[in-house]
């Protein structure tokens, strides 16, 4: 679908009135989107990643508490840290976006892929769990908060990331999945000092950004820069909305926004494009002027993952 077309479907649906507004954008999002048939492979890996990273450090996740910024439809990711052995996790979202239908139908995806899933997760999966969770989405009265016990997930929605109501040092690990670049700047800052305050000391802050134009994801005939050309007033006209935000912000502004609330940057993996370099190189997208400042390896960073910790 052109993004433009998106764009303006978005912007109105978002005119309605919240509750309808949000049903209305499921019910396009479920017939014609994303959520057509729910694979829960991608949410898994992000988990597996995530946990990856951790060990890579030196840290061990298993028996820890992780904690989760924006669930989204279905918590996929606690799950996956559950099945690789941590303790519990507490994921929050502003709003409250799990549907039970579409975890059901993850859970039956991964029934019917058993031997995918094993694969996915090789050495690192507990199979006594996974046994478990089968076994409970069998279960002809299985409800979601059976399975929120069984993980022991606890699902806070609607909750604020930056007033969470959390003990102060009770997690292990901060994270979050394709969330932060929809968050102002403003509220991120909130969102890493509440994060300061409710991690143990020398617990982690692993969190993955993407950093494209989230248009070009349905969208082939953009690249996934293509948003750069436009100021702060034009881009808001097509993607100002509860649905599509995108704060724009680069991946040094990334950096400098988690050293300011006071953390040391233990890792990044910024993953370059390289047609989006080569399109910088060719001056044929003209680069509005709030990032002309920025190098073209800046432009042309899609995503990255970034390992903090709290300064002493
Ligand atoms: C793009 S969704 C990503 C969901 C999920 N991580 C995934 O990959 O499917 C971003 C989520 O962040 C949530 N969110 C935004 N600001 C938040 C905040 N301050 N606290 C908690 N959740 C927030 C939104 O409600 C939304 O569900």
């Amino acid at each position: 679908m052109h993004w433009k077309l998106k764009a303006r479907i978005q912007n109105t649906v978002s005119l309605l009135p919240s509750q309808s507004s949000y049903a209305a954008y499921f019910w396009i999002q479920r017939h014609f989107g994303g959520l057509r048939r729910m694979n829960p492979v991608s949410r898994l890996t992000a988990g597996i990643e995530t946990w990856q990273r951790i060990r890579k450090l030196g840290y061990d996740p298993s028996g820890k508490t992780f904690f989760e910024v924006g669930t989204g439809r279905a918590p996929i990711t606690p799950l996956a840290y559950w099945l690789m052995g941590a303790k519990g996790v507490i994921t929050i979202d502003l709003n409250p976006y799990v549907k039970p239908e579409l975890v059901k139908e993850s859970l039956q995806y991964m029934a019917d892929n058993h031997a995918e899933i094993q694969r996915l997760f090789g050495p690192l999966l507990d199979q006594g769990r996974l046994d478990a969770l089968l076994k409970l989405h069998l279960q002809t009265d299985f409800g979601i908060d059976a399975l929120l016990g069984l993980c022991n997930i606890q699902y806070i929605a609607p909750g604020d990331a930056t007033r969470t109501g959390l003990d102060p040092g009770g997690i292990d690990f901060h994270t979050s999945f394709n969330v932060f670049e929809h968050i102002p700047l403003a509220i991120l800052e909130k969102i890493l000092a509440e994060g300061n305050r409710i991690i143990r000391d020398g617990g982690l802050f692993v969190h993955r950004i993407d950093y494209s134009d989230h248009f070009s994801h349905s969208d082939s005939s953009i690249s996934p820069i293509n948003f750069l050309q436009y100021s702060d007033t034009e881009w808001d006209k097509y993607a100002g909305n509860r649905y599509m935000y995108m704060n724009r912000l680069r991946h040094d502004d990334f950096v400098k926004l988690f050293e300011a609330a006071g953390q040391h940057i233990l890792a990044t993996e910024p993953t370059a494009h390289p047609p989006s370099r080569e399109l910088l190189g060719s001056h044929r997208l003209k680069i509005d002027e709030r990032f002309g400042m920025k190098s073209q390896e800046v432009l042309a960073t899609t995503d990255a993952w970034i390992v903090s910790k709290k300064r002493d």
